[in-house]
């Protein structure tokens, strides 16, 4: 059994393996399958101050080796998520990631707000998601907004800070840069795709958003170049995710240089993904004698 501990801004993880936001609610649905104590950490739910219904349906749809979601951020609301999520989810024996996103800044710092003191053990400031009209990608798309918004956060919580970057820019590691210099303790990367998928035969939209955000194995590769590209950019660490399914998967984008992984799409298809990836992780480590999974982060050998 190798040792599978990681380290992620001051926050010690017991493994590298941490359910991504959006496909895994608050973790209550998965109790069922294995205790949550298992897994490295679970990024919940991306949270708004006020509770929020998020887009119509349809919105989901199934792609070749993949997903495209325009769900919008439904979600109870930043008191819901304390009041009623936290305080059993804090006895699990996990790491807790909020998953913040906001329309406004002022949104966004209320809601650290809140969660300061509380049993939080990282924030998640999601500057990236596609699938709203106001803020989410909006602040993730420009070095200046992006740059804003983490020092305004920043200012807001003693908390460790990761920002969540968006894919969809002409330089994630510029936007990476920026809020690096603002304070930022980590940055997690990539949220989704934008993407399309019509139904040729009502010439509609199979989305009623339109278009919506791509994930699952067929982004896999994009992930990997772009935590490459950031974790040579900066100083703080990288999460990584994007298409992660099986340990190796996982092992691979530690080489580009991830210091922990998430895993969405997967969780779809398969709700035990999280722990098979973390069996998958160990069986490689031990296949290849290695002691500590924290030892392959970042040791690819580019050309
Ligand atoms: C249905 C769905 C909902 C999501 N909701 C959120 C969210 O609320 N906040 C967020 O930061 N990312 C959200 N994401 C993005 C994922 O956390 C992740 O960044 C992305 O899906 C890439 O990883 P994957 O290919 O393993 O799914 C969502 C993804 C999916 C598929």
């Amino acid at each position: 059994m190798a040792d599978l501990r990681v380290e992620v801004a001051g926050v010690s993880f017991q493994n590298p393996v941490i359910p991504a936001s959006g496909a895994f609610g608050f973790g209550r649905e998965y109790e069922k399958f294995y205790p949550l104590s298992e897994l490295g950490g679970i990024s919940v739910k991306g949270m708004t101050l006020n509770p929020k219904d998020g887009n119509p349906a349809p919105r989901i749809a199934e792609t070749p080796m993949g997903m495209l979601n325009s769900v919008g951020l439904q979600n109870p609301g930043i008191d819901a998520f304390l009041e009623k999520e936290l305080p059993e989810l804090s006895k699990k024996g996990t790491r807790i990631i909020a998953n913040v996103a906001g329309s406004t800044v002022e949104d966004c710092v209320e809601m650290i707000r809140r969660i300061e003191g509380t049993a939080v053990d990282m924030i998640e400031l999601n500057i990236s998601c596609p699938n709203v009209k106001q803020g989410g990608a909006a602040f993730g798309t420009s070095c200046e907004s992006a740059a804003g918004i983490t020092a305004a956060v920043r200012k807001a919580t003693t908390k460790p800070l990761m920002v969540k970057l968006s894919p969809n820019v002409t330089s994630i590691t510029d936007i990476a840069k920026a809020v690096e210099a603002e304070g930022a303790d980590a940055v997690s990367l990539i949220n989704t795709l934008l993407g399309m998928k019509i139904d040729i035969n009502t010439r509609r939209p199979v989305l009623k958003n339109n278009v919506g955000g791509m994930s699952g194995p067929a982004v896999f590769p994009i992930a990997v170049r772009m935590v490459w590209q950031v974790a040579n950019a900066v100083k703080i660490p990288v999460v990584g995710m994007g298409g992660i399914s099986s340990g190796e998967d996982a092992i691979e984008m530690m080489m580009a240089g991830a210091s922990a992984v998430q895993v969405g799409a997967a969780i779809f298809t398969d709700p035990y993904a999280p722990v098979k990836i973390i069996k998958g992780i160990n069986d490689w480590l031990d296949t290849h004698g290695i002691a500590s999974v924290s030892e392959i982060v970042g040791t690819v050998q580019p050309w």
